[in-house]
């Protein structure tokens, strides 16, 4: 082997090396391999807090039931009960308790009236106040706003006309039904 063609083996050596990494540089142009700014994977739930942040802590409006009730309907009340409610509370009188407590007149009836029942201290602590209708209007509409830390798990009774007919039957459930508001 002479020297010219131990030269032409060290170019060819170098124009590969040379080659290999401008690839390297090139390929970094063009592609521009980056971190993700976040990942893919995270959720996305900057929509669903935007409206609470443009107007405020969410405070569900909750219509009031007052003016339905004389027209409310009883019997579809109860079916209410029976679908929603009956799976935790009995309604008759003297009822066993479930996971939740008997119903029977709790219309104006103080909150946490069942004797032995173990509330919540979230009920516990409006000891002393009646349930008024719109009280139990506001309840069943949304358990964990009217009481926080309620262990009532029920997500709450969007329909305010349900709600009325729901607590026009719970008006029922007593020997001297409550006047109407
Ligand atoms: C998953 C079980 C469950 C369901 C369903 C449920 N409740 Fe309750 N309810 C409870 C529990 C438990 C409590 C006691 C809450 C506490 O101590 O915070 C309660 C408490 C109550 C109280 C207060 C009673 C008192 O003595 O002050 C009322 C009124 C009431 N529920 C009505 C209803 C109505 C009406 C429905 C149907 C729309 C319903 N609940 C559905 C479990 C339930």
């Amino acid at each position: 082997m002479n020297s010219f063609e131990l030269n032409k083996i060290a170019a060819a050596v170098l124009t590969a090396l040379f080659v290999f990494l401008m690839s390297g540089f090139i390929g970094e142009l063009l592609v521009h391999p980056k971190q993700l700014e976040r990942s893919v994977l995270a959720i996305d739930t900057s929509r669903r807090e935007a409206p609470a942040q443009a107007s405020g802590p969410a405070v569900p409006i909750i219509e009031p039931i007052t003016p339905l009730l004389a027209a409310a309907n009883v019997e579809n009340g109860a079916a209410i009960a029976r679908r929603q409610c009956a799976a935790c509370h009995s309604f008759d009188q003297g009822g066993r308790h479930g996971v939740g407590p008997n119903l029977w007149g709790i219309v104006g009836a103080d909150h946490a009236h069942a004797e032995g029942f173990n509330y919540s201290q979230a009920l516990l602590a409006l000891r002393g106040t009646p349930w008024s209708f719109e009280d139990l209007n506001r309840f069943i509409a949304a358990p964990r706003a009217y009481a926080p830390g309620t262990r009532m798990a029920f997500n709450g009774l969007a329909s305010t006309q349900q709600r009325a007919d729901l607590i026009a039957y719970l008006r029922s459930l007593d020997t001297d039904p409550k006047p109407l508001p």
